[in-house]
């Protein structure tokens, strides 16, 4: 642990957190269990604990594949929930009950219906930062990394893509595509003259990457004219734009594992320039420190532990709503 996290965590700290991750350890051997953990966890976590880690179509395909039980994901509920509906029969343990997110709680399975009468026979596409029931009204799931790969598929001229209005305007972007966002009278007909906008939007918002601007770019190159600015697609078109990659956190990732900037700076949640120094101490990251996801910081290792321990929190997903929502992940991880 010293060698991974001595250039982040003073000594007495890592003791700390040893103890923790050897009592996690031994539970996790003798119950026979797997820890999944996405890539926005706390170093002493994301360096120590997990089997597997990765973005959340990694995990997705993690978890689609395990013969580990219980499953423990260190990640969102909307994660853990993929996690559930690919094994029924599995135990899968969410260490903390908050841990949400304002993507996924900005659209209802109601909210769909609507869509879906609003706009018959168009493919609907959602982002996995929806909830169960909402994947289950879906024809499809799609992650950052391969959005628009699964909005192609369709071989449609209209798909419907939700929740994120930014992920959104950039795959619309990325293809080439016009976008529009209904209100609640909009009445569109695929028979409509000039109907040429191919994707329909839904005003959702990561509440972490909503946060970023042009102006913080500006800021950014000035004071560090050098640097290599990375945007997760959950970031506005414009702060995309005017960044030097966008992509998935895996992605982001492997960009700068790959490339030879003098600096990085990551637009997304801060900890995940922890892990990059943790595991890459030869470069050099400009960090943020005020960005945090609150949902995912809602995981820390005591309550891995006690996950782990108490068998808790449990997620459950009707089997109804599991059956059809697993049609949509199906489809995500076909492709
Ligand atoms: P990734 O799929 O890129 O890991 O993103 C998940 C997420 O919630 C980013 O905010
Ligand atoms: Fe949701 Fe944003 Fe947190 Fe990702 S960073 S889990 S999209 S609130």
């Amino acid at each position: 642990m010293q060698q991974k996290l001595g250039a982040l965590l003073p000594d007495f700290d890592i003791r700390y957190k040893a103890e923790l991750v050897y009592e996690i350890n031994r539970i996790k051997k003798e119950r026979g269990a797997i820890i999944l953990g996405h890539n926005y966890m706390e170093a002493a976590l994301f360096q120590t604990v997990p089997d597997i880690v990765g973005d959340s179509l990694e995990l997705a395909r993690a978890a689609a594949k395990t013969n580990a039980d219980p499953i423990v994901f260190c990640g969102v509920r909307f994660m853990a929930e993929t996690a559930k509906i690919l094994n029924p029969d599995k135990t899968v343990l969410l260490p903390a009950q908050k841990a949400g997110c304002s993507l996924a709680a900005s659209i209802t399975a109601e909210d769909v219906r609507t869509l879906r009468n609003q706009f018959p026979g168009i493919p609907i596409v959602t982002y996995i930062n929806t909830y169960a029931d909402v994947k289950a009204e879906c024809d499809a799931c799609c992650t950052s990394s391969n959005a628009h790969k699964i909005v192609e598929s369709f071989k449609s001229q209209t798909v419907i893509f939700i929740p994120d209005e930014y992920l959104a305007q950039n795959v619309a972007r990325e293809t080439n595509k016009h976008i529009i966002f209904p209100t609640k009278d909009l009445k569109i007909t695929t028979s409509q003259p000039n109907f040429e906008y191919t994707l329909i939007g839904w005003h959702g918002k990561c509440e972490v990457h909503e946060k970023f601007s042009v102006d913080d770019i500006k800021n950014l190159r000035s004071q560090f004219p050098d640097v290599m600015i990375l945007a997760h697609p959950e970031c506005s078109p414009a702060v995309v734009e005017h960044s030097d990659f966008s992509g998935s956190t895996t992605k982001m990732i492997e960009h700068i594992k790959k490339t030879n900037a003098p600096r990085y700076v990551l637009l997304t949640e801060c900890s995940m320039a922890d892990n990059i120094i943790a595991e890459n101490p030869e470069k050099e990251m400009v960090r943020l420190c005020s960005i945090r996801c609150p949902h995912m910081n809602e995981i820390t290792l005591e309550d891995t532990l006690n996950a782990l321990r108490n068998n808790q929190y449990i997620i459950e997903v009707p089997e109804d709503i599991r059956v059809r929502a697993k049609k949509a992940i199906d489809r995500m991880l076909e492709n």
